[in-house]
């Protein structure tokens, strides 16, 4: 982002979110940049959410910082690697959000639903990549009427726009898994999407009426 920006920006800046920050980049943990972290932020303004579901915790990064902007919301997050899942508890507990966001160790393709007996006003898919089409196919039943979900590293890198052969057989499966996903995504008839070259390449999908 812009250092203009940044300065203009009112990000929240607590001592846990300081901390993370400098963590995620020494660590190089893949956490919503800046540019992404103000549209979500936005949206959350926007939406109010009274329930955010987010697919792939990593440290807690995003979730805290959505439960800074927004007082009233009841987070669920969802952390398949037992490291991350650990450090995120950690800093939701230093950030005394524990009463606010309930952070789920396991593979969110395995994660029971049959609990759910709430609508989520934003789903925010920021997990395997490879996967988006099944995160997006088991929890958008569960978005409310007018709920949004977010996917972010839809252009990867820039590598999902780029005409280029890549050379590494795994990275060119995934990259045209994402480049797939963003056509299957934009094809959902159910669905309306707007693809924002913001951050690593954002998606905000909603529901038609
Ligand atoms: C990009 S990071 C998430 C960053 C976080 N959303 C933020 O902005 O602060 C992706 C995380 O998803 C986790 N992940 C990958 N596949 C997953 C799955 N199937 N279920 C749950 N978590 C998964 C990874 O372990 C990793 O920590």
């Amino acid at each position: 982002m812009s250092e203009h920006f940044q300065n203009l920006n009112d990000f929240p800046n607590g001592k846990t979110i300081k901390e993370m920050r400098k963590y995620a980049q020494t660590n190089k943990i893949p956490v919503l940049n800046d540019d992404g972290l103000a549209l979500m932020l936005q949206l959350v303004d926007l939406v109010k959410p009274k329930h955010f579901l987010e697919i792939g915790t990593a440290i807690g990064f995003c979730v805290i910082n959505v439960a800074t902007a927004c007082d009233g919301v009841v987070i669920d997050t969802i952390e398949k690697n037992n490291e991350m899942y650990q450090e995120a508890v950690k800093n939701v507990e230093a950030a005394k959000m524990t009463d606010r966001i309930r952070i789920s160790l396991g593979d969110a393709l395995e994660f029971d639903t049959s609990k759910i007996d709430y609508r989520f006003d934003i789903i925010f898919i920021d997990a395997a990549k490879a996967q988006y089409v099944r995160f997006f196919e088991k929890f958008s039943p569960f978005l409310a009427e007018d709920g949004i979900i977010v996917s972010d590293n839809l252009l990867f890198h820039g590598l999902v726009e780029k005409d280029a052969r890549i050379e590494n057989r795994n990275l060119r499966s995934l990259v045209d898994k994402i480049r797939d996903y963003n056509v299957w995504l934009s094809k959902q008839k159910d669905f309306k999407t707007l693809f924002l070259a913001i951050g690593d390449g954002m998606a905000v999908t909603r529901r038609l009426k």
